[in-house]
Protein backbone atom coordinates (compact mmCIF):
# COMPACT_ATOMS: atom_id res chain seq x y z
CA UNK A 1 0.00 0.00 0.00
CA UNK A 2 1.00 3.38 -0.72
CA UNK A 3 1.06 6.60 1.39
CA UNK A 4 -1.68 7.55 -0.90
CA UNK A 5 -3.79 4.56 -0.68
CA UNK A 6 -3.68 4.28 3.02
CA UNK A 7 -4.47 8.00 3.13
CA UNK A 8 -7.65 7.12 1.29
CA UNK A 9 -8.17 4.50 3.99
CA UNK A 10 -7.55 6.39 7.23
CA UNK A 11 -9.77 9.25 5.87
CA UNK A 12 -13.02 6.74 4.79
CA UNK A 13 -12.10 4.97 8.12
CA UNK A 14 -12.41 8.60 9.91
CA UNK A 15 -15.60 9.35 8.48
CA UNK A 16 -17.10 6.31 9.23
CA UNK A 17 -16.31 6.74 12.50
CA UNK A 18 -17.52 10.24 12.86
CA UNK A 19 -20.92 8.97 11.07
CA UNK A 20 -21.50 6.54 13.82
CA UNK A 21 -20.46 8.82 16.71
CA UNK A 22 -23.62 10.83 14.94
CA UNK A 23 -25.90 7.77 14.68
CA UNK A 24 -25.13 7.35 18.41
CA UNK A 25 -25.75 10.57 19.44
CA UNK A 26 -28.96 11.05 17.49
CA UNK A 27 -30.31 7.40 18.30
CA UNK A 28 -29.87 8.82 22.40
CA UNK A 29 -31.90 11.42 21.75
CA UNK A 30 -36.01 11.36 21.23
CA UNK A 31 -37.18 10.39 18.25
CA UNK A 32 -37.85 13.50 16.18
CA UNK A 33 -40.96 15.31 17.52
CA UNK A 34 -43.95 13.99 15.34
CA UNK A 35 -45.38 16.25 13.30
CA UNK A 36 -49.19 16.59 14.70
CA UNK A 37 -51.25 17.12 11.57
CA UNK A 38 -53.69 19.61 12.48
CA UNK A 39 -56.50 17.75 11.03
CA UNK A 40 -58.95 17.37 13.31
CA UNK A 41 -60.65 14.44 11.07
CA UNK A 42 -57.99 12.01 12.37
CA UNK A 43 -58.11 13.80 16.42
CA UNK A 44 -59.66 9.93 17.23
CA UNK A 45 -56.60 8.12 15.72
CA UNK A 46 -54.14 9.04 18.07
CA UNK A 47 -55.82 9.62 21.64
CA UNK A 48 -52.73 7.49 23.66
CA UNK A 49 -50.07 9.44 21.54
CA UNK A 50 -52.02 12.66 21.85
CA UNK A 51 -52.50 12.24 25.70
CA UNK A 52 -49.15 10.99 26.04
CA UNK A 53 -47.46 14.71 24.19
CA UNK A 54 -50.18 16.47 26.43
CA UNK A 55 -49.34 15.42 29.37
CA UNK A 56 -45.35 16.11 28.91
CA UNK A 57 -46.56 19.52 28.40
CA UNK A 58 -45.35 19.28 24.55
CA UNK A 59 -46.59 22.04 22.85
CA UNK A 60 -46.83 20.93 19.19
CA UNK A 61 -50.00 18.83 21.20
CA UNK A 62 -51.54 21.69 22.12
CA UNK A 63 -53.15 23.25 19.26
CA UNK A 64 -54.06 19.97 18.14
CA UNK A 65 -55.60 18.95 21.46
CA UNK A 66 -57.85 22.18 21.74
CA UNK A 67 -58.95 21.53 18.20
CA UNK A 68 -60.08 17.56 18.98
CA UNK A 69 -61.31 19.07 22.53
CA UNK A 70 -64.12 20.57 21.20
CA UNK A 71 -64.72 17.53 18.80
CA UNK A 72 -64.32 15.33 21.88
CA UNK A 73 -67.65 13.32 23.07
CA UNK A 74 -67.46 11.93 26.72
CA UNK A 75 -69.30 8.66 27.26
CA UNK A 76 -72.67 9.21 27.21
CA UNK A 77 -74.46 9.71 30.84
CA UNK A 78 -76.52 6.93 31.98
CA UNK A 79 -79.67 6.79 30.49
CA UNK A 80 -82.64 6.91 33.29
CA UNK A 81 -85.12 6.03 31.41
CA UNK A 82 -84.19 2.27 31.06
CA UNK A 83 -83.04 -0.37 32.90
CA UNK A 84 -79.50 -0.74 32.64
CA UNK A 85 -77.70 -3.66 31.55
CA UNK A 86 -74.98 -4.17 34.26
CA UNK A 87 -72.40 -6.96 32.19
CA UNK A 88 -72.54 -4.34 29.50
CA UNK A 89 -72.01 -1.23 32.03
CA UNK A 90 -68.81 -2.66 33.73
CA UNK A 91 -67.36 -4.05 30.37
CA UNK A 92 -67.68 -0.94 28.02
CA UNK A 93 -66.44 1.55 30.49
CA UNK A 94 -63.59 -0.84 31.64
CA UNK A 95 -64.46 -1.29 34.75
CA UNK A 96 -61.89 -3.84 37.27
CA UNK A 97 -63.56 -6.57 38.50
CA UNK A 98 -60.61 -8.17 40.31
CA UNK A 99 -58.38 -6.87 43.25
CA UNK A 100 -55.23 -6.24 41.69
CA UNK A 101 -52.98 -7.74 44.43
CA UNK A 102 -53.04 -8.96 47.59
CA UNK A 103 -51.60 -5.86 49.73
CA UNK A 104 -54.85 -4.00 48.79
CA UNK A 105 -57.49 -7.28 48.84
CA UNK A 106 -56.31 -7.07 52.63
CA UNK A 107 -56.36 -3.48 53.19
CA UNK A 108 -59.84 -2.00 51.65
CA UNK A 109 -60.59 1.80 51.77
CA UNK A 110 -64.41 3.23 52.12
CA UNK A 111 -65.25 6.14 50.38
CA UNK A 112 -67.82 9.00 50.99
CA UNK A 113 -68.95 10.38 47.96
CA UNK A 114 -70.85 13.55 48.22
CA UNK A 115 -72.62 14.80 45.15
CA UNK A 116 -74.94 16.69 43.74
CA UNK A 117 -74.67 17.18 39.82
CA UNK A 118 -72.23 16.20 36.65
CA UNK A 119 -73.48 12.80 36.22
CA UNK A 120 -70.65 11.87 33.49
CA UNK A 121 -67.80 13.86 35.80
CA UNK A 122 -69.52 11.21 38.63
CA UNK A 123 -69.17 8.17 36.68
CA UNK A 124 -65.58 9.16 35.32
CA UNK A 125 -64.15 9.60 39.30
CA UNK A 126 -66.07 6.83 39.93
CA UNK A 127 -64.49 4.25 37.29
CA UNK A 128 -61.09 5.72 38.23
CA UNK A 129 -61.60 4.87 42.24
CA UNK A 130 -63.71 1.37 41.57
CA UNK A 131 -62.11 -1.78 43.23
CA UNK A 132 -64.40 -4.51 44.14
CA UNK A 133 -62.70 -4.68 47.80
CA UNK A 134 -63.45 -0.97 48.43
CA UNK A 135 -66.98 0.42 49.92
CA UNK A 136 -68.39 3.46 48.32
CA UNK A 137 -71.42 5.74 49.96
CA UNK A 138 -72.83 8.00 47.69
CA UNK A 139 -75.03 10.50 49.37
CA UNK A 140 -76.88 12.17 46.90
CA UNK A 141 -78.29 15.42 47.53
CA UNK A 142 -82.23 15.94 48.76
CA UNK A 143 -82.25 19.21 46.64
CA UNK A 144 -81.12 17.75 42.97
CA UNK A 145 -83.65 16.41 40.81
CA UNK A 146 -85.02 13.06 41.10
CA UNK A 147 -83.75 11.89 37.48
CA UNK A 148 -79.97 12.09 38.84
CA UNK A 149 -80.61 10.39 41.91
CA UNK A 150 -82.19 7.47 39.68
CA UNK A 151 -78.97 7.36 37.46
CA UNK A 152 -77.10 7.01 40.32
CA UNK A 153 -78.94 4.46 41.87
CA UNK A 154 -78.86 2.87 38.89
CA UNK A 155 -75.51 3.08 38.91
CA UNK A 156 -74.64 1.57 42.46
CA UNK A 157 -77.40 -1.36 41.59
CA UNK A 158 -74.40 -2.85 39.68
CA UNK A 159 -72.39 -3.32 42.39
CA UNK A 160 -72.78 -4.97 45.57
CA UNK A 161 -70.21 -2.93 47.52
CA UNK A 162 -71.59 0.46 46.53
CA UNK A 163 -74.63 1.85 48.27
CA UNK A 164 -76.71 5.25 48.77
CA UNK A 165 -76.75 6.78 51.81
CA UNK A 166 -80.30 6.22 53.03
CA UNK A 167 -80.85 9.34 54.85
CA UNK A 168 -80.21 12.39 52.28
CA UNK A 169 -79.43 16.06 53.23
CA UNK A 170 -79.87 19.01 51.42
CA UNK A 171 -76.35 20.27 51.54
CA UNK A 172 -75.63 23.62 51.62
CA UNK A 173 -71.96 25.51 50.13
CA UNK A 174 -70.55 26.32 53.87
CA UNK A 175 -73.47 24.87 56.24
CA UNK A 176 -73.68 22.08 58.52
CA UNK A 177 -75.80 19.97 56.13
CA UNK A 178 -72.25 19.35 54.45
CA UNK A 179 -70.55 17.70 57.62
CA UNK A 180 -74.00 15.86 58.23
CA UNK A 181 -74.09 13.90 54.68
CA UNK A 182 -70.56 12.65 55.57
CA UNK A 183 -71.36 11.09 58.99
CA UNK A 184 -74.83 9.48 57.34
CA UNK A 185 -72.34 7.90 55.15
CA UNK A 186 -70.33 6.74 58.30
CA UNK A 187 -72.75 5.50 60.39
CA UNK A 188 -73.98 3.03 57.60
CA UNK A 189 -70.33 2.75 56.50
CA UNK A 190 -69.39 1.32 60.01
CA UNK A 191 -72.09 -1.43 59.65
CA UNK A 192 -70.92 -2.49 56.54
CA UNK A 193 -69.53 -6.21 56.22
CA UNK A 194 -66.24 -4.68 54.14
CA UNK A 195 -63.61 -4.29 56.90
CA UNK A 196 -62.32 -1.24 55.79
CA UNK A 197 -58.97 0.21 57.32
CA UNK A 198 -59.92 3.84 56.22
CA UNK A 199 -62.18 6.28 55.09
CA UNK A 200 -61.81 9.11 52.31
CA UNK A 201 -64.21 11.53 52.03
CA UNK A 202 -64.64 13.22 47.97
CA UNK A 203 -66.53 15.21 46.26
CA UNK A 204 -68.16 14.59 42.45
CA UNK A 205 -65.94 17.00 40.49
CA UNK A 206 -62.28 15.50 42.61
CA UNK A 207 -60.21 13.01 40.45
CA UNK A 208 -57.83 10.89 41.94
CA UNK A 209 -53.90 11.34 41.51
CA UNK A 210 -52.92 8.17 43.08
CA UNK A 211 -53.69 4.88 42.19
CA UNK A 212 -55.84 2.44 44.60
CA UNK A 213 -52.37 0.46 45.45
CA UNK A 214 -50.26 4.09 45.92
CA UNK A 215 -53.21 5.21 48.53
CA UNK A 216 -53.17 1.23 50.30
CA UNK A 217 -49.27 1.71 50.64
CA UNK A 218 -49.22 5.37 51.73
CA UNK A 219 -51.69 5.11 54.37
CA UNK A 220 -49.87 1.66 55.64
CA UNK A 221 -46.26 3.16 55.38
CA UNK A 222 -46.25 6.40 55.69
CA UNK A 223 -49.58 6.98 58.27
CA UNK A 224 -49.57 4.26 59.89
CA UNK A 225 -52.66 4.28 61.75
CA UNK A 226 -52.99 7.68 61.68
CA UNK A 227 -55.47 9.98 60.46
CA UNK A 228 -54.84 12.47 57.65
CA UNK A 229 -56.19 15.99 58.90
CA UNK A 230 -53.97 19.03 57.73
CA UNK A 231 -55.00 21.59 60.16
CA UNK A 232 -53.92 24.27 62.62
CA UNK A 233 -54.99 25.91 65.84
CA UNK A 234 -57.80 27.93 64.71
CA UNK A 235 -56.70 31.38 63.29
CA UNK A 236 -58.18 34.73 64.72
CA UNK A 237 -59.82 35.43 61.15
CA UNK A 238 -61.39 32.67 61.07
CA UNK A 239 -62.94 32.91 64.68
CA UNK A 240 -66.08 34.64 63.49
CA UNK A 241 -67.06 31.65 61.57
CA UNK A 242 -67.92 30.14 65.36
CA UNK A 243 -68.61 32.78 67.28
CA UNK A 244 -71.42 34.20 65.60
CA UNK A 245 -74.99 31.93 65.29
CA UNK A 246 -75.13 30.94 61.25
CA UNK A 247 -78.43 29.91 59.68
CA UNK A 248 -79.05 27.79 56.12
CA UNK A 249 -80.97 29.29 53.94
CA UNK A 250 -82.74 26.47 51.21
CA UNK A 251 -84.90 27.43 48.52
CA UNK A 252 -85.55 25.74 44.95
CA UNK A 253 -83.44 28.50 43.55
CA UNK A 254 -80.37 28.92 45.31
CA UNK A 255 -79.31 28.35 49.03
CA UNK A 256 -76.80 29.77 51.04
CA UNK A 257 -75.74 30.23 54.64
CA UNK A 258 -76.55 33.19 56.37
CA UNK A 259 -74.44 34.78 59.26
CA UNK A 260 -76.67 36.71 61.90
CA UNK A 261 -76.03 39.35 64.33
CA UNK A 262 -76.14 37.18 67.11
CA UNK A 263 -72.94 35.75 69.14
CA UNK A 264 -73.09 32.47 69.96
CA UNK A 265 -73.58 32.13 73.72
CA UNK A 266 -71.96 28.89 75.01
CA UNK A 267 -68.17 28.32 73.99
CA UNK A 268 -67.27 24.93 72.46
CA UNK A 269 -68.28 22.31 74.67
CA UNK A 270 -65.53 20.19 76.93
CA UNK A 271 -63.00 23.32 76.22
CA UNK A 272 -62.52 22.14 73.42
CA UNK A 273 -59.80 23.70 71.85
CA UNK A 274 -60.88 24.68 67.87
CA UNK A 275 -58.53 23.87 65.06
CA UNK A 276 -59.16 24.86 61.15
CA UNK A 277 -58.28 22.43 58.37
CA UNK A 278 -59.55 20.24 55.62
CA UNK A 279 -63.04 19.20 55.43
CA UNK A 280 -61.39 16.49 53.23
CA UNK A 281 -58.99 13.94 55.42
CA UNK A 282 -58.16 10.25 55.21
CA UNK A 283 -59.56 9.16 58.47
CA UNK A 284 -58.82 5.21 60.58
CA UNK A 285 -61.61 2.96 61.22
CA UNK A 286 -61.09 3.36 64.79
CA UNK A 287 -61.54 6.94 64.84
CA UNK A 288 -64.72 6.43 62.80
CA UNK A 289 -65.93 4.39 65.30
CA UNK A 290 -64.53 7.06 68.25
CA UNK A 291 -66.26 10.09 65.96
CA UNK A 292 -69.59 8.42 65.86
CA UNK A 293 -69.74 7.54 69.96
CA UNK A 294 -67.94 9.46 71.85
CA UNK A 295 -69.26 12.38 73.59
CA UNK A 296 -67.44 14.94 73.10
CA UNK A 297 -67.40 14.13 69.50
CA UNK A 298 -71.26 14.45 69.55
CA UNK A 299 -71.06 17.60 71.80
CA UNK A 300 -69.26 19.29 69.36
CA UNK A 301 -71.12 18.21 66.53
CA UNK A 302 -74.51 19.66 68.25
CA UNK A 303 -72.50 22.63 69.16
CA UNK A 304 -71.14 23.12 65.65
CA UNK A 305 -74.77 23.46 64.27
CA UNK A 306 -75.20 26.82 63.95
CA UNK A 307 -71.77 27.50 62.98
CA UNK A 308 -70.04 28.36 59.44
CA UNK A 309 -67.96 25.74 57.80
CA UNK A 310 -68.02 23.02 60.56
CA UNK A 311 -66.70 20.41 58.28
CA UNK A 312 -63.24 22.53 58.55
CA UNK A 313 -63.08 22.59 61.94
CA UNK A 314 -65.10 18.98 63.19
CA UNK A 315 -62.59 16.72 62.00
CA UNK A 316 -59.19 18.11 62.42
CA UNK A 317 -60.52 19.54 66.02
CA UNK A 318 -60.92 15.60 67.09
CA UNK A 319 -57.90 14.46 65.57
CA UNK A 320 -55.81 16.87 67.43
CA UNK A 321 -57.49 14.96 70.92
CA UNK A 322 -54.86 13.35 72.43
CA UNK A 323 -56.92 10.30 73.72
CA UNK A 324 -58.51 10.04 70.06
CA UNK A 325 -57.39 6.92 68.13
CA UNK A 326 -55.60 8.15 65.22
CA UNK A 327 -54.82 11.26 66.18
CA UNK A 328 -51.94 13.50 66.50
CA UNK A 329 -51.97 16.76 68.35
CA UNK A 330 -48.97 17.79 67.02
CA UNK A 331 -49.88 17.41 63.26
CA UNK A 332 -49.93 20.69 61.65
CA UNK A 333 -50.86 20.80 57.81
CA UNK A 334 -48.58 18.18 56.44
CA UNK A 335 -50.52 15.15 54.06
CA UNK A 336 -51.82 16.52 50.76
CA UNK A 337 -55.12 15.43 50.26
CA UNK A 338 -56.18 17.49 47.43
CA UNK A 339 -54.44 19.59 44.62
CA UNK A 340 -56.33 22.87 43.92
CA UNK A 341 -55.57 25.73 41.87
CA UNK A 342 -56.98 28.67 43.61
CA UNK A 343 -57.08 32.21 41.66
CA UNK A 344 -55.30 33.75 44.35
CA UNK A 345 -52.41 31.50 44.29
CA UNK A 346 -51.45 32.40 40.89
CA UNK A 347 -47.80 32.25 40.15
CA UNK A 348 -47.53 31.64 43.51
CA UNK A 349 -48.57 27.70 43.61
CA UNK A 350 -49.44 27.12 39.82
CA UNK A 351 -48.84 28.43 37.15
CA UNK A 352 -52.51 29.79 36.22
CA UNK A 353 -55.51 27.96 35.48
CA UNK A 354 -55.63 26.48 31.30
CA UNK A 355 -59.36 25.71 32.39
CA UNK A 356 -61.59 28.39 34.38
CA UNK A 357 -62.16 29.20 37.61
CA UNK A 358 -65.59 28.63 39.50
CA UNK A 359 -65.69 30.87 42.82
CA UNK A 360 -61.58 31.28 42.62
CA UNK A 361 -61.19 27.49 41.92
CA UNK A 362 -60.19 25.98 38.49
CA UNK A 363 -61.87 23.60 36.70
CA UNK A 364 -58.74 21.86 34.97
CA UNK A 365 -58.75 22.41 30.78
CA UNK A 366 -55.77 20.63 29.00
CA UNK A 367 -53.04 22.49 29.60
CA UNK A 368 -53.17 21.74 33.13
CA UNK A 369 -52.30 18.29 32.34
CA UNK A 370 -48.54 18.53 32.65
CA UNK A 371 -49.08 20.24 36.04
CA UNK A 372 -51.43 17.78 37.51
CA UNK A 373 -49.80 14.17 37.04
CA UNK A 374 -46.64 15.92 38.87
CA UNK A 375 -48.63 16.73 41.92
CA UNK A 376 -47.80 14.89 45.01
CA UNK A 377 -51.44 14.81 46.74
CA UNK A 378 -53.82 12.06 46.83
CA UNK A 379 -56.36 13.76 44.59
CA UNK A 380 -57.08 16.68 42.67
CA UNK A 381 -60.17 19.09 42.86
CA UNK A 382 -62.11 20.85 40.46
CA UNK A 383 -63.01 18.88 36.89
CA UNK A 384 -65.87 19.26 35.03
CA UNK A 385 -65.59 15.99 32.17
CA UNK A 386 -69.03 17.71 30.40
CA UNK A 387 -66.81 21.00 29.07
CA UNK A 388 -63.37 19.12 28.89
CA UNK A 389 -64.20 15.67 27.44
CA UNK A 390 -60.54 14.93 25.99
CA UNK A 391 -58.64 16.34 29.26
CA UNK A 392 -61.10 13.79 31.14
CA UNK A 393 -59.78 11.02 28.85
CA UNK A 394 -56.42 11.41 29.37
CA UNK A 395 -56.72 11.77 32.86
CA UNK A 396 -58.33 8.63 33.23
CA UNK A 397 -55.37 7.12 30.54
CA UNK A 398 -52.74 7.78 32.38
CA UNK A 399 -53.87 6.69 35.79
CA UNK A 400 -55.31 3.60 34.40
CA UNK A 401 -52.35 2.88 32.73
CA UNK A 402 -50.36 3.29 35.78
CA UNK A 403 -52.76 1.17 37.98
CA UNK A 404 -52.43 -1.82 35.64
CA UNK A 405 -48.67 -1.37 35.80
CA UNK A 406 -48.66 -2.34 39.60
CA UNK A 407 -51.43 -5.20 39.27
CA UNK A 408 -49.86 -8.37 40.26
CA UNK A 409 -52.38 -10.56 38.91
CA UNK A 410 -52.81 -11.50 34.87
CA UNK A 411 -54.80 -8.28 33.43
CA UNK A 412 -57.97 -8.82 31.72
CA UNK A 413 -57.88 -7.62 28.07
CA UNK A 414 -61.84 -5.26 29.36
CA UNK A 415 -59.62 -3.67 31.88
CA UNK A 416 -57.47 -1.10 29.36
CA UNK A 417 -59.26 2.14 29.03
CA UNK A 418 -61.31 1.72 25.09
CA UNK A 419 -60.96 4.26 22.56
CA UNK A 420 -64.02 5.93 21.00
CA UNK A 421 -63.10 7.41 17.86
CA UNK A 422 -66.68 8.19 17.32
CA UNK A 423 -66.24 10.50 20.14
CA UNK A 424 -64.61 12.04 17.48
CA UNK A 425 -66.77 12.34 14.31
CA UNK A 426 -65.94 15.75 12.81
CA UNK A 427 -69.32 15.79 10.75
CA UNK A 428 -70.60 16.07 14.06
CA UNK A 429 -72.63 12.72 14.08
CA UNK A 430 -74.28 11.50 17.13
CA UNK A 431 -72.28 8.29 16.94
CA UNK A 432 -71.62 8.84 21.11
CA UNK A 433 -72.64 5.64 21.87
CA UNK A 434 -70.94 3.48 19.64
CA UNK A 435 -67.74 1.98 21.38
CA UNK A 436 -64.88 0.61 19.56
C1 LIG B 1 -76.63 -7.34 28.61
O1 LIG B 1 -75.53 -7.13 27.76
C2 LIG B 1 -74.84 -8.33 27.44
C3 LIG B 1 -73.58 -7.95 26.70
O2 LIG B 1 -73.77 -6.91 25.82
C4 LIG B 1 -75.76 -9.23 26.64
O3 LIG B 1 -75.10 -10.43 26.28
C5 LIG B 1 -76.98 -9.54 27.48
O4 LIG B 1 -77.91 -10.29 26.72
C6 LIG B 1 -77.64 -8.24 27.97
N1 LIG B 1 -78.69 -8.59 28.93
C7 LIG B 1 -79.91 -8.12 28.84
C8 LIG B 1 -80.84 -8.53 29.91
O5 LIG B 1 -80.27 -7.38 27.95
Amino acid sequence: MNPAQLMVLLCAAVSAMVCFCIYLVSKGREPAARHWHLDSARCGDYPDELCSALLDGKEVAAALGAQCEQLHRELPAIDTGLPVNCSRLLAERSYITQPLSQEEASFPLAYILVVHKNLQTLEWLFRAIYMPQNVYCIHVDKKTPAGFRRAVAQLAACFDNVFLASQAESVVYGGFSRLQADLNCMEELVLSRVHWKYALNLCGQDFPLKTNRELVRLLKQRWKNKNITPGILQPDHIKHRTTYVHREYISPAESYVIKTQFRKTAAPPHRLKLYFGSAYYALTREFVDFVLRDKRAQDLLRWSRDTYSPDEHYWVTLSRLSDAPGADPSAEWQGSIRSIKWLDQTQVTHNGCKGHYVRNICVYGLGDLEWLVQRDSLFANKFEVENHPLMAQCMERWLRRKTLSQSEVPIQPGWHMKSNKCFFDIEGNDCSTTLT
